[in-house]
């Protein structure tokens, strides 16, 4: 019977993945698997176009467009007018969230220092005169550029940290995935600074779509840590719990919706590496997309549709008796594919 069910299946699947259509028409009429991700990034698209990406205390489009910028005044050789179907927009942003007391401040700074080199950069003959009127009245251009410390600098300037291959392995090596934890309660302080590590990740366009929600409160953590699937058994010895979020309105179309996915995941990797160096364990555990779990979460959590859960990461202070699998690792050799004129469809 099971046999023919998956033969049925396999049969079905194959004749509905024929072609874009079929497949869509086998996610209308037999699963809805991804319905709910559509609605999502939708409904995340209907709040960027309303709220340009603002979120709290930073703005995604500000953020984007100033990283667009930054990149134009890095270019070999020098253009001499850019930005220019965004840089509107881009003033504007920066004009409306300085009047906003609680937007950061740090953004601000780098926003207000990253245009103020713009307009010292560009040829002012090639800007339009609306543009260079706008930015006469709102960026100092008297301002002394050689204080400014949140500018595009040379590669001669970059700190070059002292940690050697070996030391860096020896990190990564150290990193395991522990399950059992001791009933010390962990610092904030540390994750703080893990976190800052963490942000410390390279970003699409910077725009850091993510959130680390801490749970360390009993008994929430204790609901929290059931949650996922794959803290069978060891949920209970769980300390604390960060909940990595992804916010699906930091992009206006959908070709981006992977993102918040990729990001979070560069981050957290930083995050747990971080830990370890302050004398603290790390599990990462799977959120699968399970529409019950995403409901119990997301009600828990006050989380609207448009953030979605990433990954989860069991923190603790490890129990030195406590297990670690092995987990053995594949090779360089097994990992790497070499491309080459023989093996791809190219033509030279
Ligand atoms: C995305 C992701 C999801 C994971 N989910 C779980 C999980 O649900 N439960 C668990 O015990 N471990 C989970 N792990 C940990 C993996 O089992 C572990 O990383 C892997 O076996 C390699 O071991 P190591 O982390 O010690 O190197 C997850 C790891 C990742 C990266």
């Amino acid at each position: 019977m099971l046999l023919i069910n998956s033969k049925l299946k396999l049969l079905l699947l194959s004749l509905f993945s024929f072609s874009r259509f079929s497949s869509s028409l086998y996610y209308c009429l037999f699963s809805q698997q991804f319905s709910r991700e559509h609605q999502s990034v939708l409904k995340a698209r209907v709040a960027y176009l309303k709220y340009k990406g603002r979120d709290n205390d930073s703005s995604v489009l500000l953020r984007r467009n100033i990283h667009r910028i930054e990149k134009g005044l890095i270019m070999q050789p020098q253009k001499p007018i850019f930005a220019l179907s965004y840089i509107t927009e881009t003033i504007n942003e920066y004009v409306k969230l300085r009047k906003n007391t609680t937007h950061d401040k740090e953004e601000l700074i780098w926003a207000k220092e990253v245009l103020s080199v713009y307009f010292d950069t560009i040829d002012e003959n090639l800007l339009p005169q609306k543009i260079k009127i706008i930015f006469e009245k709102f960026i100092d251009k008297t301002a002394e550029k050689n204080n400014f410390k949140n500018v595009p600098y040379s590669f001669a300037n970059k700190v070059i940290s002292d940690v050697t291959f070996e030391q860096f392995f020896s990190l990564c090596n150290q990193r395991r995935s522990v399950r059992w934890f001791t009933a010390k309660a962990v610092s904030r302080t540390l994750l703080e600074k893990a976190i800052n590590i963490a942000s410390t990740a390279p970003s699409a366009c910077n725009r850091q779509p993510f959130m680390f929600n801490v749970v360390d409160q009993q008994p929430l953590l204790a609901t929290l840590a059931s949650l996922p699937l794959g803290t069978k058994g060891f949920a209970h010895n769980i300390q604390c719990l960060i909940v990595v979020t992804g916010n699906l309105s930091y992009y206006p179309t959908e070709r981006d919706r992977h993102l918040i996915y990729i990001d979070s995941s560069l981050a957290s990797m930083q995050f747990m590496l971080a830990l370890e160096t302050l004398g603290l364990s790390s599990c990462a555990l799977n959120w699968p997309d399970i529409e019950q779990q995403e409901l119990k979460i997301a009600q828990i959590l006050n989380l609207s549709d448009i953030i979605r859960p990433t990954m989860l990461i069991a923190v603790g202070h490890a129990k030195t008796q406590g297990k670690i699998p092995y987990s053995q690792k594949k090779s360089a050799q097994q990992l790497i594919n070499y491309m080459n004129h023989e093996n791809c469809n190219f033509s030279k």
